[in-house]
């Protein structure tokens, strides 16, 4: 047998990206004796000091915890048992315990990246960072090729099936014929503004808030580290804020009868977040498959897409084993993408829903107003219903899992 060049490879599954759902994906094939290799562009310490939203649903930790991936998000992570919706300077509690019988737990992404990462490196795991011009061909074929330079020097991969697993900029998305392919979006007309801020908690629990002034949200890290956003517009240059500004828009957001005061500190960090709704469906096309972000982005308010992305994976390290299995056009993974589907939709409803609900628009003053306006008779309706508390509390905990 010629022998093989020295960095050409074969692997059952490739999965392009990195990220928490690359790396969840290639560590449940583990469990399953699935050998996968994970391309990823960035390096790990950039991950790492990328800042992202923070919460878990209930199942999403259930996942990590069960697993083996993390004993730590018990540990280290806040089991938040409600959430308080702000309108006109007064908070509401939305208790997820009495109305859905359901946490959600307070760790960061960053963490989530963290833990995986460790997993994968302690169970020997092939992830590879800093990986460039990576490139898929052969998708058609039994075999596809996946070509990538890494430290230098440029390698070829064969494998079964490739996972788009590369994030809201996915460039294995495109690699689903346009005919073959629809996409559904839509922008929205601001953005947030995102503080992490060294100050003790202005609240155990995260305040969503509406105001004339626009959005806010009160969360956390730590004890001593906050993070805390305000709607902005998209093209706002946060370095042209001073601390004192950024305090004082904050303040001005939450402010109430209540005397509901934010402990300010110094701003360690900002950005600004853009904000977008997108799906391509269907999920799968022949031997690619796509999970989280690379499929679909959801706008951060109720903080869906990393709890999406790891759902996307759950479906998928039930179907993968079995489809490579069996080879030649995989029918384990025909409903994938159905089922999927099928709670990304939800979930873009919800993140949507939220945050049209507690927005400020944009455009004709007079409609604007008319939004305001109408949006506070929608948060009252909502928090005075008992029905209504329990429609968001099932939504922001996570509905259960469609078999
Ligand atoms: C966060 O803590 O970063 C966070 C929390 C809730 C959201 C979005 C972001 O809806």
């Amino acid at each position: 047998m010629p022998a093989q060049p020295a960095h050409s490879l074969s692997v059952p599954v490739v999965i392009v990206g990195g990220g928490p759902a690359g790396l969840l994906l290639s560590h449940l094939l583990a469990s399953e004796g699935v050998e996968s290799l994970v391309l990823e562009s960035r390096s790990r310490a950039r991950i790492e000091a990328t800042h992202r939203a923070g919460i878990l649903e209930q199942g999403s930790v259930r996942l990590l915890a069960e697993t083996g991936v993390s004993d730590r998000v018990h540990r280290d992570g806040h089991e938040h048992r409600g959430i308080n919706l702000r309108v006109g300077g007064v908070s509401h509690r939305i208790d997820f315990q009495r109305l859905a019988g359901a946490s959600t737990w307070l760790y960061p992404q960053t963490e989530v990246f963290v833990d995986l990462a460790d997993a994968r490196e302690r169970d020997g795991g092939e992830v590879l960072f800093e990986v460039t011009d990576t490139e898929v061909d052969g998708l058609a074929t039994p075999t596809p090729r996946v070509r990538f330079t890494q430290g230098g020097e440029a390698r070829e991969v064969t494998c079964e099936v490739v996972v788009g697993a590369d994030g809201s900029r996915s460039m294995c998305r495109d690699l689903v014929p346009k005919g073959e392919r629809r996409r559904f979006g839509r922008t929205y007309p601001f953005a947030w503004f995102g503080i992490l801020a060294e100050a003790p908690m202005s609240s155990q629990e995260l305040i969503y808030t509406h105001s004339e002034r626009g959005f806010a949200l009160i969360s956390s890290r730590t004890e001593t580290l906050q993070r805390m956003y305000f709607q902005c517009d998209p093209n706002a240059n946060p370095d042209t804020w001073a601390d004192e500004a950024i305090w004082a828009e904050l303040q001005a957001r939450v402010s109430g009868h209540d005397g509901l005061e934010l402990a300010e500190g110094p701003i360690v960090e900002r950005s600004v977040l853009p904000f977008r709704s997108f799906v391509q469906e269907p999920m799968r096309h022949g031997r690619l498959v796509l999970a989280g972000d690379a499929a679909h982005t959801v706008p951060p308010t109720g903080a869906k897409g990393l709890n999406l992305a790891l759902r996307d994976v759950e479906i998928l390290a039930q179907e993968l084993p079995r489809a490579l299995r069996q080879g030649g056009a995989m029918p384990a993974l025909d409903d994938y993408s159905a089922r999927a589907l099928a709670r990304v939709w939800k979930a873009q409803h919800f993140s949507y829903w939220m945050t049209t609900m507690l927005h400020r628009p944009d455009g004709d003053p007079e409609q604007v107003d008319f939004d305001v306006r109408r949006s506070i008779g929608e948060i009252e309706t909502l928090v005075d219903s008992e029905a209504g508390r329990r429609y968001l509390a099932e939504g922001y905990t996570g509905w259960p899992t469609t078999p």
